[in-house]
């Protein structure tokens, strides 16, 4: 069985991306990134995940491709955001997703993916972010 239907399908993956936006936004190295309007980007994690996590492609056919590292370039992700990312989605999965082992297992492959889309050295952000603040 696929991750996706093993935590319970469609109402699963929109209870989980529901969880998980307002601690991005509540996270003060990751909430500057994303819009405030942030409906747009919740509805479109959904569809990324339910494909990501083996069902239906409902990405992909309403945005094509994801090249998901490619549309994360515009963003400067450090190892720092990234830690961050996993962390308020940790806390997602941990509310959302009663079985340990499901839990873990989904937790896996969002681990490595979120490491892959790094695009920026810590030293950088740091800079960027001073330039903004000014
Ligand atoms: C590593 C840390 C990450 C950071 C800091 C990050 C940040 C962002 C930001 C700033 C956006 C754009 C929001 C906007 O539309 O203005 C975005 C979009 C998105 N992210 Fe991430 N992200 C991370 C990891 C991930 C991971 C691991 C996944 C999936 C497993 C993911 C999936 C998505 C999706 C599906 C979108 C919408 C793409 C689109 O525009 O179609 N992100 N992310």
């Amino acid at each position: 069985m696929e991750l996706y239907e093993h935590m319970g399908g469609a109402p699963a993956v929109r209870r989980l991306v529901e969880a998980f936006y307002p601690k991005v936004q509540a996270h003060p190295l990751l909430a500057p990134l994303f819009p405030e309007d942030i409906y747009p980007v919740m509805d479109k994690q959904e569809l990324f995940l339910t494909q990501f996590f083996g069902g239906p492609p409902r990405y992909t056919m309403k945005h094509g491709h994801p090249m998901m590292r490619a549309r994360h370039l515009a963003f400067p992700i450090t190892a720092e955001r990234a830690d961050a990312w996993l962390a308020c989605m940790k806390e997602a999965l941990e509310e959302t997703i009663a079985d340990a082992e499901l839990r873990k297992a989904l937790w896996e492959r969002l681990k490595n993916t979120a490491y892959f889309f790094i695009n920026t050295e810590s030293d950088e952000a740091e800079h960027t972010k001073s330039d903004g603040a000014d």
